[in-house]
């Protein structure tokens, strides 16, 4: 992958280290992913087992990754983290390289650092002694647990409970759209304590996998594979040290790790994006028509244009705003909002513009244009979609 924009002045020289290892681990690990010849050394036994249990590979490249060190930067020091803080510059850079060379390793990595993030920023010291190591070597897979099937965009309007008794809390309810949903090993839930109604009466818990009541009643099957499917808790009793942050201020913990999280969501869709130009460059570079090559028609050039300058700008959205967050700004609500509606549409548009470059090749099943084109659909839903950015955009700007 191209790393040249780690020379901008939003990076210091560790990112531009970090930056040219991960490239050079990542494309000997996933790479070159292109038809035919589509299998990683993270997965080389696992050639057809791929396409029917993306389960089993993802928590593989789990392993993989712990193991070679990078979910260091998922989680915080001296918890098995590589820093202090999560810093969210090498989150976007990690993220943005692992969506150039496959979708379902950006997603594994994401999730560690989302599923953690709760305990990560809002946690006691002994919730991070337990999980943080753990997620960090690769050991266990985390997940986080917001949504609900009639509160997605709103989720002031969940309606899992957890009931005070005694010193615990009894959780009681369904959870909806969970990535890691039945290879999560502890989640991040999200649920109603009632201490005021809407935002102010949700708390947030750490939650083991092998909590009595908890089970996953469905796996849900999307256009771009990855483990995803409902979590149920009938009457899952947890003692108060699973909770996260202070009772009924959950909703505020849900926001601020969403705040650092968007940014990165954003860095994977301009990885995508990335992937998608750095393919018709070769493309049209290549590939003859009318007795010329593809790139010399000026409506291709209009293409690559467009394409080029949509990458940079995500880029430029994307590192400003981790890099806000890394100087110390408290809440990056705005600018996170902007990373991540305008990269993930301006990726859309990208990848598009890829497909048809393509012609009949882009449609077809393996092609790497083909699986971008699946796969950065998504990102303009989850973790707030388009349209909830630009309702946060424009009431901080309005503000
Ligand atoms: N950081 C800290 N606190 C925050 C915050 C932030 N970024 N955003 C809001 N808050 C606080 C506010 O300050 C406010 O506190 P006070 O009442 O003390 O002032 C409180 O939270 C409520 O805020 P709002 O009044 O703004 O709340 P709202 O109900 O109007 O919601 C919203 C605002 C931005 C639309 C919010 O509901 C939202 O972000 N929705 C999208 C939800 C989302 O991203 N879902 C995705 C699920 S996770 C996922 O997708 C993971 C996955 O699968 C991979």
């Amino acid at each position: 992958m191209d790393i040249s924009h780690t020379s901008w002045p939003f990076f210091e020289e560790s990112h531009r280290e970090f930056a040219a290892k991960f490239s050079k681990w990542c494309g000997a690990a996933f790479g070159p992913r292109t038809r035919g010849t589509d299998v990683s050394s993270v997965e080389k036994h696992e050639h057809d087992a791929r396409a029917t249990d993306e389960y089993q590979r993802s928590r593989k490249i789990v392993k993989a990754l712990g193991e070679a060190g990078w979910l260091r930067n998922c989680v915080i020091a001296p918890h098995g983290g590589s820093r202090e803080k999560l810093d969210v510059r090498t989150l976007c850079l990690s993220r943005e390289t692992l969506a150039f060379c496959d979708g379902l390793a950006d997603f594994a990595f994401a999730m560690q650092g989302l599923g953690a993030g709760p305990v990560s920023i809002f946690g006691t010291e002994a919730q991070r002694a337990k999980y943080l190591p753990r997620v960090a070597s690769g050991e266990w897979v985390a997940a986080f647990a917001l949504s609900e099937e009639a509160a997605g965009s709103d989720p002031s309007a969940m309606a899992v409970s957890a009931a005070k008794d005694g010193s615990d809390y009894v959780l009681s309810g369904e959870k909806m759209w969970i990535s890691n949903a039945g290879i999560a090993d502890f989640y991040s839930v999200f649920a109603r304590t009632g201490e005021g109604p809407g935002t102010k009466g949700i708390s947030a818990f750490v939650v083991g996998a092998d909590a009595n009541g908890l089970t996953v009643p469905e796996r849900i099957e999307v256009i771009s594979p990855h483990p995803l499917g409902k979590v149920r808790f009938d009457g899952v009793r947890v003692s108060a040290e699973a909770l996260v942050g202070k009772p009924g201020e959950g909703f505020k913990v849900a926001m601020g790790t969403l705040d650092v999280f968007r940014s990165t969501v954003a860095a994977a869709a301009l990885g995508f994006a990335r992937r998608a130009l750095h393919e018709s460059i070769a493309h049209a570079n290549s590939r003859e028509v009318f007795g010329q090559k593809l790139c010399e028609f000026q409506m291709t050039q209009d293409k690559i244009a467009d394409m080029a300058t949509e990458v940079d700008a995500s880029a430029l959205l994307v590192y400003r705003s981790a890099w806000l967050k890394d100087s110390g700004a408290d809440r990056i609500t705005r600018e996170s909002s902007m990373a991540k509606y305008y990269a993930t549409e301006a990726a859309q548009r990208v990848i598009d513009k890829a497909v048809q470059l393509f012609g009949g090749r882009g449609v077809v099943s393996g092609e790497v244009v083909e699986r971008l084109y699946r796969d950065i659909r998504p990102l303009r839903i989850y973790e707030g979609t388009s349209e909830i950015q630009k309702v946060v955009i424009a009431r901080q700007t309005l503000r």
